[in-house]
């Protein structure tokens, strides 16, 4: 009789801890037949959307004015554009700013990394002062972010990352 007992619970505890393991609960029965990829993409929009909702409202008019011209598919060019060679160099660092991340799309930003990353990166240039790059901002065609939009940025950067990472 003991040894049964055993027997139920070693039988028993994996099937246990497997549905706690499993969080995807869903009314419908048939539904967890889903592949498991649609369920996943259909979770991480759900968290994208509120954060793009915050980007909008408070970070995309300050990154506008402030990373557009090298982040996105519309860059206002400077007078000094059309001088010889400046154009190349421009066209250089914009293509590469756009590899890092392009803001064209909102929030999730077209990047070659993550969501996670590409916020984690943004508090740090934020932090450091490091972007717009300090060549731009001594040739007058980017300003440097003031203090109010510093604290802007961090603020949603937090929250979102708090919003992705729990
Ligand atoms: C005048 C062009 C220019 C502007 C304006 C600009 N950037 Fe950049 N950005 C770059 C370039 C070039 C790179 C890639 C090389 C580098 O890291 O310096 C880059 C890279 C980055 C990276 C990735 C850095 C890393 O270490 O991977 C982040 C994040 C970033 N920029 C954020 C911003 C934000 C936020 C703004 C606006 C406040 C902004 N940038 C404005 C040119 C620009």
């Amino acid at each position: 009789m003991k040894s049964f007992t055993i027997l139920t619970a070693t039988l028993l505890l994996p099937s246990l801890l497997l549905a706690h393991g499993n969080e995807v609960h869903t009314d419908k029965k048939k539904e967890t037949v889903k592949p498991k990829k649609v369920v996943v993409q259909e979770v991480k929009r759900n968290i994208y959307e509120p954060i793009n909702q915050s980007y909008l409202k408070n970070i995309k008019p300050i990154f506008e004015n402030k990373c557009f011209n090298c982040h996105s598919n519309t860059p206002n060019y400077p007078l000094y554009y059309k001088i010889p060679g400046v154009k190349q160099l421009i066209d250089h660092d914009i293509k590469e700013a756009k590899s890092h991340i392009n803001m064209s799309n909102n929030f999730p930003f077209i990047s070659h990394d993550t969501p996670i990353n590409d916020l984690k990166s943004i508090r740090k240039s934020t932090i450091n002062n490091t972007m717009p790059p300090l060549r731009y901002v001594i040739a007058h065609w980017d300003s440097r972010l003031d203090d109010v939009e510093k604290e802007q940025i961090i603020k949603w950067v937090d929250e979102s990352l708090k919003k992705l990472e729990e």
